[in-house]
């Protein structure tokens, strides 16, 4: 049986995991039994597609995608559609929410992970905008509809951060983790232990497309910050907040700061550093000294990676891309390929 997939928001990722479902469609099916078809997609300015009766293909996807920038020269194409028309319409199995991220309201996200839930759809987010803010509500609505909640690209895109820590490393008792969970502020920070200076760095991240137009809710910390709010909520169950990270920047930072750690044989990385022991979990983000041998310290450009402590087996890093449209796409097929075994 065809697993019917809806998309909310066709940029980055949802063009990502597009291309990724098209590419491996015989691999998908021939592995791992699954098989799909697209019932609808929110793509917002590039025109929306409900296809709930037949519905629709990648490769009918990706020829009006790619040759005229948007969805509407597919059947059942339609502007005026909404992303809720697509949510509550489709009939979709598996809603894949991919619109921007919010990290003050969760919103509108938090919205469309509900009225999915409410039409007894499954969901994967990559957004760390609902999971940050809201994801104890959210996975308990799932349980209580026997749905699954997934969000495995919000840390770390593809790289499997989440089902390391809650599955891979159930019962080895994570008591803390430190991270460079922000490729942006990894790579300023490689390019300023080549020698360009702080702005220099910001402007080529900007031209390479790994800093937004406005940078702050990297080079502040935010975007780090979420992360570390995702992974200490999911590992503890507590309700920790934004607000409840220690956030410092690195825009004070200097190249004559970072030539005096190289002398004292350290290096300045961002972490996210979690103490997962008490009640609350206690979290930061900002610059850290780290010694040469620590394997975060070999983390360059806008890779990341993180290392869990945990009591049975010690440190347990792994590192990888923590952004891209294929890397993410990955995340959000990796969470349907779960759900997929799950619901056999
Ligand atoms: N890109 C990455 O590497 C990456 C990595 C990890 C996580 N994520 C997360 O994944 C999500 C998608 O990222 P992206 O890079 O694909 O973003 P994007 O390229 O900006 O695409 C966002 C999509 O959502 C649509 N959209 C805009 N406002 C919307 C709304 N109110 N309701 C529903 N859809 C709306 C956009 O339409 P328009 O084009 O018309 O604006 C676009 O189709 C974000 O939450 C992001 O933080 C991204």
């Amino acid at each position: 049986m065809k697993i019917k997939i809806a998309m909310i928001g066709f940029g980055n990722v949802g063009q990502g995991i597009t291309r990724i479902l098209h590419a491996e469609r015989q691999t998908l099916l021939i592995d791992h039994g699954f098989d799909f078809e697209i019932v609808g997609i929110f793509g917002r300015s590039k025109g929306s597609v409900l296809a709930a009766e037949k519905g629709t293909d990648t490769s009918q996807v990706l020829k009006s995608f790619d040759s005229q920038g948007d969805l509407l020269a597919l059947d059942g194409a339609d502007s005026e559609l909404t992303a809720m028309d697509i949510i509550e319409r489709s009939g979709a199995d598996i809603l894949l929410e991919m619109s921007p991220t919010d990290l003050e309201t969760g919103q509108p996200a938090i919205d469309y992970i509900k009225a999915a839930f409410k039409q007894n759809v499954h969901v994967v987010t990559c957004n760390k905008g609902p999971v940050a803010l809201a994801m104890h509500e959210l996975l308990e609505l799932a349980e209580e509809k026997e749905l699954q909640f997934l969000f495995e690209g919000s840390v770390m895109a593809g790289s499997p951060v989440i089902n390391l820590a809650t599955q891979n490393l159930a019962g080895a008792g994570i008591t803390s983790f430190k991270g460079i969970l922000n490729g942006t502020t990894n790579f300023i920070l490689t390019r300023m232990k080549q020698g360009a200076d702080y702005q220099a760095a910001l402007a080529e991240a900007k031209d390479l497309g790994y800093a937004e137009a406005d940078p702050t809710n990297d080079v502040e910390g935010y975007d780090a910050a979420a992360k570390g709010v995702i992974l200490s909520n999911l590992l503890t169950g507590a309700e920790t907040t934004l607000n409840d990270v220690a956030c410092t920047g690195i825009s004070h930072l200097t190249i004559e700061d970072i030539e005096s750690a190289r002398e004292k044989g350290q290096i300045i990385k961002v972490l996210v550093e979690a103490d997962l022991c008490e009640a609350m979990p206690e979290i930061s983000v900002g610059p850290v000294h780290l010694p040469l041998d620590d394997p975060l310290a070999a983390i360059n450009g806008a890779m990341n990676a993180i290392t869990f402590e945990t009591k049975i087996l010690g440190p347990v890093t792994i590192s990888g891309p923590g952004a891209g449209r294929e890397e993410t796409g990955f995340a959000m097929l990796a969470d349907m390929l779960q759900i997929h075994k799950m619901n056999g």
